[in-house]
């Protein structure tokens, strides 16, 4: 990942049964990331991909996806989200390197172990 400050990957995934991050609103999300970081003069510093399904979709609201970020010492942070979202997580995460709390996944902070 050399030459980016952070990495952003963002469920976008769309599946027949309607629930998963693609269908929800994942495509807007990447979209408007992606715009953002351009209007910011940003995108060279932030990488921006698409991930597979990390099962989070079904705790996600219906305009929601999950998106990870590994930016500052390789840590990981799993937000839940919309494209609405996007400028507030810009600007604190990615510009101010605060997480934005009230986004954060707090499920998969719970399950995950250290
Ligand atoms: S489709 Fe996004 S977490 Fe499952």
């Amino acid at each position: 990942m050399s030459g980016f400050n952070a990495h952003v990957l963002v469920c976008d995934v769309v599946r027949d049964d309607g629930i998963h991050c693609g269908n929800k609103g994942g495509i807007e999300v990447k979209k408007q990331l992606i715009k953002t970081l351009a209007d910011r003069g940003l995108n060279s510093d932030v990488k921006v991909t698409s991930v597979g399904c990390t099962s989070q979709h079904k705790p996600c609201a219906t305009d929601q996806c999950s998106m990870i970020v590994y930016s500052s010492n390789n840590e990981g942070t799993w937000y839940r989200l919309n494209s609405d979202d996007i400028d507030l997580f810009v600007e604190e995460h990615l510009v101010n390197g605060n997480k934005v709390e009230h986004l954060v996944n707090e499920e998969i902070k719970v399950n995950l172990k250290s």
